[in-house]
């Protein structure tokens, strides 16, 4: 039986600050350490993520949870160091690799820049109940507050983009249609809150692209649509319940109705549901429950509740994935890739 290698990883590529420490054996996984500092509050005041605000905060930051996260132990509690390297905000990402670089300067140890998506597709295989269903072709909807994307992942490390948001991400969506409601940053959280007590048919918005054949997606339109309503409702009492419900079952039909498509297309074998936006209920069970009845065959596996938004261990495990696959990275070279697209090396 082969050993465990354990996998430091470190996450700051928007307004969480993580690290974490995997102890994985092939299908095996234990969570040794799994550290997460969010930035929300610092970044309510300003309605969104300031990134300058936020990398001075990832500084501090990093350095304690990796002390915390090290301990007694130190260099010697680790065998492979996994750092997020894009995409996301280019002077928060610096923040990491510097950290990782350092690492692997002093320790020696490998070190394997990851891409955060991948971070988020390896969230679900971080569910235990998931990992024995998580076979291939596998078709991932990667939804975040900076990407909605349908992927086909042929194996760990190989995947392709088969449809994508034209404009807006669904977790924008949500956090500007909330904001537009002076409902506080994230959005989606709140959105989601308020839609447990309204109608979903109270309002009518847009389905953009539903029909269109093509797995891709369109969610700026339903700004537009939100604040026409909000703005006319206003003198009608409109209620910011029906209108979060609304907006909610707008969005989760489209993403539902396009996942089920491309699974169809592709003939996957699962269908893993990750990113920020997998913690939104509704979404988990529509999609669950279409599945279900649709494409019985297909494994549904959506991300561990324990690792929805954006944390360390994921990408600790995607970083493992990689080093089971040969992939090694030169410290001295390591740069941030702020637009890297999952699919390129
Ligand atoms: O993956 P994530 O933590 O960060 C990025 O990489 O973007 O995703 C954050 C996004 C935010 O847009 C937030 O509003 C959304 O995930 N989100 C939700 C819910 N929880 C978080 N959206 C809808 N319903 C939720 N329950
Ligand atoms: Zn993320």
């Amino acid at each position: 039986m082969s050993t465990w290698t354990r996998v430091l990883g470190i996450e700051s590529s928007c307004d969480e600050t993580a690290v974490a420490i995997l102890a994985c054996r092939g299908n095996e996984v234990r969570r040794v350490k799994d550290l997460v500092t969010s930035q929300v509050p610092i970044h309510q005041k300003y309605g969104g993520v300031v990134p300058e605000v936020a990398a001075r905060s990832h500084v501090p930051e990093t350095v304690s949870l990796l002390t915390q996260a090290l301990g007694r132990r130190g260099l010697g509690s680790f065998d492979v160091i996994a750092v997020t390297q894009g995409p996301g905000l280019p002077i928060a990402l610096r923040v990491g690799i510097e950290a990782a670089r350092v690492l692997a300067l002093l320790s020696g140890k490998p070190l394997i820049g990851v891409n955060h998506l991948e971070g988020h597709v390896a969230s679900a295989w971080l569910d235990p109940a998931n990992r024995r269903k998580f076979v291939f072709p596998l078709l991932a909807l990667v939804v975040s507050g900076g990407h909605t994307e349908l992927v086909i992942m042929k194996d760990f490390g190989d995947y392709r983009l088969i449809g994508e948001t034209q404009d807006d991400a669904a977790g924008e969506a949500f956090d500007k249609t909330a904001k537009l409601m002076g409902l506080p940053y994230p959005g989606g959280p709140q959105i989601a809150k308020l839609a447990l007590a309204g109608d979903p048919n109270a309002i009518p918005l847009p389905r953009p692209m539903l029909h269109d054949g093509t797995f891709n997606m369109s969610f700026s339109g339903l700004k537009t649509a939100v604040r026409l309503a909000w703005e006319a409702g206003q003198a009608t009492g409109i209620k910011k319940e029906d209108v979060a419900a609304s907006i909610q079952q707008a969005i989760v039909e489209v993403l539902v109705h396009k996942t089920i498509a491309a699974a169809r297309h592709a003939r996957v074998a699962s269908v893993a549901l990750v990113g920020g936006v997998s913690a939104n209920t509704v979404l988990r069970e529509t999609l669950g429950a279409r599945l279900r009845d649709e494409l019985p065959h297909v494994g549904y596996l959506p991300s561990d509740r324990k690792s929805i938004t954006d944390n360390a261990a994921m990408i600790a495990a995607a970083g493992y994935w990689q080093y089971q696959n040969g992939t090694r990275h030169d410290w001295k070279k390591m740069e941030a890739r702020p637009e890297w697209p999952l699919g390129v090396r």
